[in-house]
């Protein structure tokens, strides 16, 4: 194109986690995975290849980013270099909207909306599940963030049949998100790390695998059913899972605050007094909290009163990838 091509994807939280590879290179997982897009927190990435450019100049959030630091990003580049059959080098302007001051950045949102203004601006014309097999090159939880909605990431066995397809793009069921902000710091261990290290440590990985296949399934049937209860039990229950593999691993290590375990138990305080509300966490101590959106308001406030204002956010499900023409 002549012009930079600009795509907008929402980040997701994973219900159903998504934690170690099978093939590290392909981002390949080991069980399936399924999530809920967020209407709040999204990336809005340009693209233009250029034949003048030396090299590729990645700008993220108004900075240019060192060499080291853009590493990914280059390398994402050079398989959509290589798909196109071309070698110029890209202008690349990211910009990370997230409501408040709290820059939860993610991996998610960023290579969805790299993969569609990439691959478009590159003359690739790819279809959804195209798309999505391209951004799970970059990041494997963006492979679900080109769906809007309740997504599953179908684990595949190979490059061609690891994508993520959409279970209701736009969900009937009123369903929210509330978002703890416990800390904006920068996480120690990366997803990448400390799934590679459950993997190769944990001898509680294998039971991971087999309880994540099983909680998939309820997890799908729950949405086709909305069944709330099932849908927010089994999600927790599957985070705490993967949480005590970091908690299993050699270094062990966890993502754990004192705030995360106070929200965790705050919610289960909320639970017996009524109020149907379930908890999840990835790899940071934020905590995101499951409820029905006749209830997200009242737990926002309860939240608020602990935590501070602008440290609670009621998000809702969300759209899948826009891209400009
Ligand atoms: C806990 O997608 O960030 O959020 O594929 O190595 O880039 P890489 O990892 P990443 O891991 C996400 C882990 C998680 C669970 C999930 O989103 O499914």
């Amino acid at each position: 194109a002549d012009h930079p091509i600009t795509a907008k994807a929402h980040t997701n939280i994973a219900l159903v986690k998504y934690w170690g590879k099978l093939n590290d290179q392909l981002i390949i997982p080991q069980n399936d995975s399924l999530s809920i897009t967020l209407d709040k927190f999204y990336t809005q990435t340009a693209v233009q290849f250029l034949p003048e450019l030396a090299a590729d100049d990645v700008i993220f959030d108004g900075q240019v980013l060192s060499d080291d630091a853009s590493l990914r990003v280059r390398t994402f580049l050079n398989h959509v270099r290589e798909l196109a059959g071309f070698d110029y080098h890209a202008r690349v302007i990211t910009k990370n909207f997230v409501p408040t001051s709290a820059g939860l950045a993610s991996s998610a949102s960023g290579f969805a909306a790299l993969a569609g203004a990439a691959s478009r601006a590159a003359g690739l014309a790819l279809n959804q599940r195209d798309l999505s097999r391209l951004a799970r090159r970059g990041s494997g939880s963006a492979t679900r963030s080109i769906f809007g909605g309740f997504v599953a990431w179908q684990q595949g066995h190979d490059d061609a049949t690891s994508f993520a397809y959409p279970i209701d793009e736009r969900p009937a069921w009123d369903i929210a998100v509330v978002v703890l902000v416990l800390t904006v710091k920068q996480k120690k261990v990366s997803s990448r790390v400390g799934m590679r290290l459950a993997v190769e440590t944990s001898p509680f990985y294998s039971a991971w695998v087999t309880a994540s296949q099983a909680d998939f399934k309820t997890v799908k049937t729950a949405i086709q059913n909305q069944d709330f209860e099932a849908l927010g039990h089994t999600s927790e229950q599957n985070a705490m899972r993967m949480h005590a593999l970091t908690l299993s691993s050699d270094p062990n290590f966890t993502y754990f605050n004192a705030d995360s375990i106070k929200a965790m138990q705050l919610v289960k305080d909320l639970r017996l007094q009524g109020i149907v509300c379930y908890f999840t966490m990835d790899a940071g101590p934020n905590v995101k909290i499951i409820c029905q959106g006749a209830d997200a308001k009242q737990i926002a406030q309860h939240f608020q009163a602990v935590f501070g204002k602008d440290q609670v956010l009621i998000t809702r499900p969300g759209a899948g990838i826009s891209i400009s023409d």
